[in-house]
């Protein structure tokens, strides 16, 4: 066990504690973690980027539970609005380090912002919860075409998503139905 493993699992447990008596929630988080956590180190990220992606992952919806709280449902805003007060709160407790706790507020506090991405961490948290939400939302096949056109930028994040949504079948679909109704385009 390496000293980021001990902090990372210990993170991992105060999370399933914040999430107590909800399953569907920790469960959730579990996936993203472990989606970030491949796709960060097939794209070869170092070890601190991953440390950083991990902590993230792990805490990047712990924003849900204040929202609830306060105006009784969780819109995306809401969450990066509550969020990162008690992500540093937990990773200081946690000792994570003070650069990698203020990377993982940012990172809580824009994670459902797609504009501007300016990282890999970011870049990979983002492709993780939408791998997970696009199956825990039910997603219509459109519309997971159209996040893994808008949204997916790594390749082994893009080869997940095609690999477990059959994007591939859709395109040749997609293919075969222009063929059949050719649109002109002005
Ligand atoms: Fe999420």
């Amino acid at each position: 066990m390496t000293q980021n493993d001990i902090l990372l699992d210990t993170l991992y447990q105060s999370m399933i504690n914040y999430y107590q008596k909800d399953p569907a929630r920790i469960q959730h988080f579990v996936k993203v973690h472990s989606f970030a956590r491949l796709i960060g180190r097939l794209e070869g990220m170092d070890e601190k980027s991953l440390l950083t992606l991990e902590a993230a992952a792990f805490v990047h919806d712990i924003g849900i539970k204040p929202a609830e709280e306060l105006y009784g449902n969780c819109d995306g805003k809401k969450q990066e609005e509550l969020g990162p007060g008690p992500a540093r709160e937990m990773l200081e407790e946690c000792g994570f380090e003070q650069t990698i706790i203020d990377r993982v507020a940012y990172l809580v506090g824009h994670h459902h912002t797609y504009t501007d991405i300016d990282g890999m961490d970011y870049q990979i948290l983002v492709e993780a919860d939408f791998l997970v939400n696009l199956f825990e939302g039910k997603s219509p096949a459109d519309a997971v075409e159209t996040a893994y056109e808008r949204i997916f930028r790594t390749k082994s994040g893009k080869e997940i998503c095609r690999t477990m949504f059959g994007i591939e079948s859709m395109e040749i679909i997609n293919d075969s139905n222009k063929n059949r109704n050719p649109v002109r385009r002005a």
